[in-house]
């Protein structure tokens, strides 16, 4: 339903608010997830039959491609992830006090750059309710069949100094339901969070995180979680090194590139200038080279021996592609499906199929990291 969505759907949300878009949307996948009949629909709509597996995080990925952070901040359209064929789907952010985020109007869409400029603040139920949905939904469903990554941010009311038991009371209280956890230190929308992106305080956070994350092993008896840091793409070559240094030292299992930018793109059109003065971060098309070029130094960086799950303004097969080939193992997007719709999952891992017969490759692993190939 590509066609039809970009022809009949995107058209009528581009006269709604963004955020009131988002929730209708959200709403619609909800409903249709809920029941067998409709969420077989889905699935024979949108799930994709080509399978490209990627190992990567302790888990087995049907294929590269899943849900961003920032979609589903209360955890609640878990089966339609699963049913439009994501292969895996990040919750949240989730933070450890419930909060209500920034005054409305929060989101904007500028539909000409393909771009959205969102100040949210971390708008969500706290990680008290939401581990109480999960756990309904795991005592209703069972367990997924894709894996569920947690968004971890940081509550407005904490002080920074004080951040690190913030993120870790929230991984404490979701440890049984996620599957993976992402420290974010990365969004532009809660004051000051940027600046825990220093060795001190992203230190001290991962390890407040280790420690819950070994307690929970210990007393479970089960094998640790990833956790992953994502960051910002508004950096510099040192402080991305740096970063990225202290999250392998901590013992992190990976890299998130990129959260948005607070760039912005330049335009003489009136109504974007207006779009694109407002505060926040920016996602969508814009972004995509700038966070293409973030994954092509973590991986130079870390000589392609550490993970890293590239996000950030992919809307086709061919963004997907450069991604992967910049070094990413795992892929993930928000915006796309706010200017694509749903069908974006199939379109993207049909397109990196081709690519990989093109190539020859019998496998994506093959090409993870291959513009760096020959290198040396
Ligand atoms: C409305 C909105 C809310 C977001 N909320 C979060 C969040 O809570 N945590 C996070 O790490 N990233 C958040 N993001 C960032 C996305 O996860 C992603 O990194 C970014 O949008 C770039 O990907 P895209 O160009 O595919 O949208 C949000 C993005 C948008 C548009």
């Amino acid at each position: 339903m590509g066609l039809p969505y970009r022809l009949f759907i995107r058209p009528t949300l581009k006269f709604q608010d963004s955020e009131k878009a988002h929730h209708r949307s959200l709403y619609f996948l909800k409903k249709l997830s809920a029941f067998s009949v409709s969420r077989l629909a889905l699935s024979v709509l949108y799930q994709t039959k080509h399978d490209l597996p990627v190992e990567v995080f302790g888990h087995s990925y049907k294929h590269p491609f899943g849900l961003a952070a920032g979609m589903d901040k209360k955890a609640e359209v878990l089966l339609g992830w699963q049913a439009i064929g994501l292969s895996f789907a990040e919750i949240g952010g989730v933070t450890m006090l419930e909060q209500s985020g920034n005054p409305k109007p929060r989101m904007f869409r500028s539909d000409k750059h393909q771009a959205l400029i969102n100040r949210m603040g971390f708008n969500n139920p706290g990680s008290e309710k939401i581990s109480q949905t999960l756990d309904l939904h795991f005592k209703k469903h069972g367990p997924l069949n894709i894996p569920i990554w947690v968004n971890l941010g940081k509550s407005k009311l904490t002080d920074n100094s004080e951040a690190h038991t913030d993120y870790s009371t929230t991984m404490d209280r979701l440890w049984d339901y996620g599957d993976v956890f992402v420290i974010n230190v990365s969004s532009p929308n809660t004051p000051n969070l940027r600046d825990l992106q220093n060795q001190d305080d992203l230190s001290k956070i991962i390890a407040s995180c280790m420690k819950v994350n070994q307690d929970n092993c210990h007393s479970k008896n089960l094998p640790a979680k990833p956790i992953l840091v994502k960051v910002a793409p508004d950096m510099s070559h040192e402080q991305l090194e740096l970063i990225v240094k202290t999250a392998i030292d901590s013992g992190c299992s990976g890299i998130v590139a990129t959260n948005t930018t607070v760039s912005r793109v330049a335009t003489t059109d009136a109504k974007d200038a207006k779009t694109m003065a407002e505060n926040g971060g920016m996602s969508g098309l814009p972004l995509v080279d700038k966070s293409t070029e973030f994954i092509r130094l973590i991986y130079q960086i870390t000589d392609g021996k550490f993970p890293i799950v590239g996000v950030g303004g992919i809307m086709n097969a061919e963004h997907a592609w450069q991604k992967i080939t910049a070094g990413a193992s795992l892929l993930q997007a928000y915006s796309a499906f706010v200017f694509q719709g749903p069908s974006i999952s199939k379109d993207i891992v049909k397109g990196l199929k081709k690519k990989l017969r093109e190539h020859n490759f019998n496998s994506i692993e093959q090409a993870i990291g291959l513009d760096h190939k020959g290198d040396d």
